[in-house]
């Protein structure tokens, strides 16, 4: 702690964010107790440099902080009964992909491969290839629940978008940039990330739509539209969170549309909250199936 409060992004990239929701010097220290074995690997502070632009002008690591921040707010704010490790480690992993985004040339053979629906698989892959220790217990074991939370809140923070189907096959047919990594991580966090992908799934579409089955996941969820919506600055980037190439990035906004995003997000976060939290409590007690197909 001491030494990650010297990082250079910590001042640099993170204390306007900090600023931002007037967060006192005791929240930044109980968040970075939590998150600080992340944030200070060199895998994140890539992700803070401009090597990984997100929308508008910041980067994804900037992007994650907030998403971060939006979080641990959320659940102090309406004293929301879930775990706020597991819940802010889902927060600083959940775009944890492995390439930045923005024109890469890359042709997705199907429109369901492109980055919008597959990302938060990469994202869980590459969690448990860099960050292993936090999924274990003291003695070195799995710690099977904690890893379901975190690794099912990643897989599934783009609901209401679906997320690809990734099942054990052994041809890459989702096109994901780092399947590779599949070979180098623990089987037992696979065979859970396998689970949660195959968790309401479409046959047709061989993709998997519901919220996480944790309200840690759904808060994060919540969360990261929250940010998102004030980050979409323009039709472009809305355009390009599907994936789609998008030469604008960066493209500042004009006052109007700047108004109507703040409008919504207040909205937002007042409307869509609560409901995703009760959907998240509904699916947990098993009453609700979005399961098509079998
Ligand atoms: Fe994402
Ligand atoms: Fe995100």
């Amino acid at each position: 702690m001491e030494k990650t409060v010297k990082s250079l992004y910590y001042n640099e990239k993170c204390n306007p964010i900090f600023l931002k929701y007037h967060l006192r010097k005791s929240d930044i220290k109980a968040i970075y107790s939590i998150i600080g074995d992340v944030f200070f690997h060199e895998e994140f502070q890539r992700r803070l440099t401009d090597e990984f632009p997100h929308h508008g002008n910041i980067t994804v690591g900037e992007h994650i902080m907030e998403v971060t921040v939006v979080t641990y707010i959320l659940i102090k704010k309406y004293n929301l009964n879930v775990n706020m490790e597991y819940a802010l480690l889902i927060a600083m992993l959940h775009d944890m992909y492995t390439r930045p985004w923005q024109n890469t040339g890359i042709k997705k053979k199907s429109f369901l491969h492109k980055h919008g629906f597959v990302h938060p698989i990469p994202a869980a892959l590459n969690t448990c290839k860099l960050y292993e220790h936090l999924f274990k217990t003291p003695d070195g074991k799995i710690d099977i629940f904690k890893s379901r939370v975190i690794l099912d809140g990643i897989i599934h923070h783009m609901f209401i978008l679906p997320v690809a189907s990734l099942d054990d096959s052994l041809e890459n047919k989702f096109e994901i940039d780092n399947y590779e990594t599949i070979k180098e991580i623990n089987p037992e966090l696979l065979a859970i990330i396998y689970e949660s992908c195959q968790r309401c799934k479409i046959d047709k579409l061989e993709v998997s739509l519901c919220p996480s089955m944790y309200p840690e996941g759904n808060v994060v969820s919540v969360a990261d539209k929250y940010v998102s919506v004030h980050q979409l600055e323009n039709l472009e980037s809305t355009i390009a969170l599907l994936g789609f190439s998008n030469p604008n990035v960066g493209k500042k906004d004009n006052d109007k549309r700047q108004n109507s995003l703040e409008s919504i997000k207040l909205n937002f976060i007042r409307r869509i909250l609560p409901y995703i939290i009760k959907i998240g409590e509904v699916v947990k007690d098993n009453q609700l199936c979005l399961k098509r197909g079998k």
